[in-house]
C-alpha cells in the first residue's frame, strides 16, 4: 500500500511536467483529484487497511493529495501567467533599437530635383515602357527604317515579338524621346511634359558609359511656341538646378526629330571657364540636346503642324549627377554600394 500512495504522487507529478497548457493539467486534476481520481479512491479505501496503519497512511495520503493539488495549481498558474510574465519582461524605458533609415540614390534625387523645377513651371511628368518597339524609339521620331542616323544608337534588340508585331521589332528604348511620341498619340495640346526613365544602349562598362543609364526627355507642344520659348525654358531650367551664375550656350546641333536642333552647353561649374580636367579645357560643359520638334514628327501622330509648334529637349541624368555630386566613375552610380548612397542621407 505505501509504495501505491508513493507510486501515485510520483506518476502524478511527472505527468505535470510533461503537461504543455492549462487543458492538460485540468484532465489531470480530474485523474488524480476528481470523485474517482487515483488519491481519491485510495484514500477511500484506507479504512479497509489495518486500524494500526489507518492514522499513517491517513496523514501520508493527505500530504501527498496537497502535494499533488499544490503542483496542479503552480503548473496552472505558470501556464496563465507565461503572457503576463513575457509583458512584464518588457522594459518600457529601453530605447529603441535604432531603425536604419535608407537613403535616395544620387540619380534618384537628380531627377526629382530636376522634375521638381519642371513642376514648378507648370510640366507634368509622364513615364512610358522601357520596352518599347521600333516605330515609337526609331520611325515615329522621323528615323525610318534605313534613316543613318539609327547607327547612333547602339540598340538592344529584344527576341520578342509582341502580338501583331514583326520579328526584330521590339528594342529597349535606346532614349526617352519615344515617351514624346506616346504622349502626343495619348493627348491634345497644349502639351508640357518631362518624362524620366531608364535607357539602354549595347556599351562596355567604362567611366563614362553603361549599357543601362538615365535621361530625361521634355516635350511643349502649343500654339506659337518659338525658338525663344525653348531658350528660355532651358536657361531659367539650367540655372535653377546649377545656379544663376552659369552661361547657358546653344551650338547648332542635329537630330533627327528636331528642326532646328541645338547642343546645349553650360560654362563649366568647376573652373568657371578657365579650362580644367572636367571640361577638357574648353571652359564648357555639355549638358542637353533639344530643338524644335520636326514636322514629320507631328505628321506621325497626327497634329497639325501649321497651327501647332513645340520643343523638344532630352538629357542625360547620370551625367548631372556625377558633376552635382562629384562622383567620378559612372559605374559607382550602379555598384549598389551602400558607401555611395550613405553619403546623400
Ligand atoms: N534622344 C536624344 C539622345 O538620346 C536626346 C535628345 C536630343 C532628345 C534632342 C530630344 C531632343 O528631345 O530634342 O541622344
Amino acid at each position: 500500500m505505501e509504495t501505491s500512495i508513493e507510486q501515485i504522487l510520483e506518476e502524478a507529478l511527472k505527468a505535470l511536467d510533461d503537461a504543455s497548457d492549462v487543458e492538460s493539467v485540468k484532465a489531470l486534476s480530474v485523474r488524480y483529484l476528481g470523485r474517482k481520481g487515483a488519491v481519491t479512491l485510495f484514500l477511500r479505501s484506507i479504512s479497509q487497511m489495518p486500524p494500526e496503519k489507518r492514522a499513517a497512511m491517513g496523514k501520508r495520503a493527505n500530504d501527498v493529495k496537497n502535494t499533488i493539488d499544490k503542483a496542479l495549481k503552480d503548473t496552472l498558474r505558470r501556464f496563465e501567467t507565461a503572457q503576463t510574465d513575457l509583458e512584464a519582461r518588457i522594459d518600457v524605458t529601453l530605447p529603441g533599437r535604432p531603425f536604419p533609415l535608407g537613403s535616395l540614390h544620387p540619380i534618384s534625387r537628380v531627377t526629382m530635383e530636376i522634375c521638381d523645377i519642371f513642376v514648378r513651371l507648370g510640366f507634368d511628368i509622364v513615364e512610358g515602357p522601357e520596352v518599347e518597339s521600333d516605330w515609337y524609339n526609331f520611325e515615329a521620331l522621323n528615323m525610318p527604317v534605313g534613316h543613318p542616323a539609327r547607327g547612333e544608337w547602339d540598340t538592344l534588340f529584344v527576341d520578342h515579338v509582341p502580338p501583331g508585331g514583326e520579328p526584330g521589332t521590339t528594342v529597349l528604348r535606346t532614349h526617352t524621346s519615344p515617351v514624346q511620341i506616346r504622349t502626343m498619340l495619348d493627348s491634345e495640346p497644349p502639351i508640357y511634359i518631362v518624362a524620366p526613365g531608364r535607357v539602354f544602349r549595347r556599351d562596355t562598362p567604362d567611366s563614362t558609359h553603361m549599357p543601362v543609364f538615365h535621361q530625361i526627355e521634355g516635350l511643349l507642344v502649343d500654339e506659337g511656341v518659338t525658338f525663344g520659348h525653348l531658350k528660355a525654358t532651358l536657361e531659367t531650367f539650367l540655372h535653377a538646378l546649377f545656379s544663376d551664375e552659369v552661361d547657358v550656350r546653344l551650338r547648332p546641333g542635329y537630330f533627327p526629330f528636331t528642326e532646328p536642333s541645338a547642343e546645349v552647353d553650360i560654362s563649366c561649374i568647376f573652373c568657371d571657364k578657365k579650362g580644367c580636367g572636367v571640361c577638357s579645357g574648353s571652359g564648357w560643359i555639355e549638358i542637353l540636346g533639344a530643338g524644335m520638334v520636326d514636322p514629320r514628327v507631328f505628321e506621325a501622330v497626327g497634329f497639325d503642324s501649321d497651327r501647332y509648334t513645340g520643343f523638344a529637349f532630352g538629357l542625360g541624368l547620370d551625367r548631372v549627377a556625377m558633376l552635382v555630386y562629384g562622383i567620378p566613375d559612372l559605374r559607382q552610380l550602379f555598384a549598389g554600394d551602400q558607401r555611395l548612397t550613405r553619403q546623400f542621407a
